[in-house]
């Protein structure tokens, strides 16, 4: 599917069809309430709409982001609510049947995630981890009884931290999906400096992805 993209919005790929995919492997309930976090252009969000979504909203930082997810979703005559804004903060109150993401994951050379540029796509902090804790900590409070988290990122970002996260929040949390996906140039780019600190192999040129579904329980009374 071709998607608008201004410059510097991510443009979908394996890790975007790798969420997708087991999205629709997993099935929403009719007429879920879904968000999508960290939105780029728009694909996951209109994935879960073309997919039977109730009421879908997304969310992203980035204006340009925001500017392509509304244009695409219009061209397709698909309803989603695109805002502006950093993670969950714009849905104070809000609950969800499904919140998906794919947010930055990679582990960076130095600093905290950037502020702007085309980089705030994919950098997030030295552990890769920057966004996904803030996640971990704020998604559980969004879901409704019975809901599910489902976000895509690299083992290179730590998998046990993400399932541990999700389950001191009470939520019930495995991998559900894994794929090998091929290093692009930004992992190619940084792969002395990661080979160095030791998280990727001597020679590796592929990384391993994981899509985490954790979903909260309803409670009984
Ligand atoms: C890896 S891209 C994923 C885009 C899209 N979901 C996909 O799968 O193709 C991550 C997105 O997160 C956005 N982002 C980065 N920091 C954010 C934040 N604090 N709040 C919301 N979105 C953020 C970026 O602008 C970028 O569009």
């Amino acid at each position: 599917m071709l998607f608008l993209r201004p410059p510097g919005v991510y443009r979908p790929q394996g890790d975007t069809h790798l969420l997708t995919e087991e999205l629709h492997r997993a099935g929403m309930p009719p007429g879920a309430r879904v968000l999508d976090v960290c939105t780029g252009t728009g694909a996951v969000a209109m994935s879960a709409a073309g997919g039977g979504a109730g009421h879908v909203s997304a969310v992203d930082v980035s204006a340009r982001a925001v500017y392509a997810a509304r244009l695409n979703a219009r061209l397709r005559g698909l309803r989603v609510r695109v805002v502006r804004g950093d993670l969950l903060g714009p849905f104070a109150g809000e609950r969800f049947d499904v919140i998906l993401s794919n947010p930055p994951y990679v582990p960076a050379v130095s600093g905290p995630p950037p502020a702007h540029g085309k980089a705030r796509a994919w950098d997030a902090g030295g552990d890769g981890r920057a966004l996904l804790d803030r996640i971990c900590a704020h998604a559980p409070r969004h879901l409704a009884e019975g809901g599910m988290l489902m976000m895509v990122h690299s083992v290179l970002s730590g998998v046990e931290a993400t399932l541990s996260a999700l389950r001191d929040q009470g939520l019930k949390a495995s991998v559900v999906a894994r794929r090998n996906e091929p290093f692009g140039p930004v992992m190619r780019g940084r792969a002395a400096e990661l080979r160095a600190r030791g998280l990727i192999e001597p020679g590796q040129r592929d990384e391993e992805l994981v899509v985490i579904r954790a979903d909260r329980v309803e409670s009984r009374s």
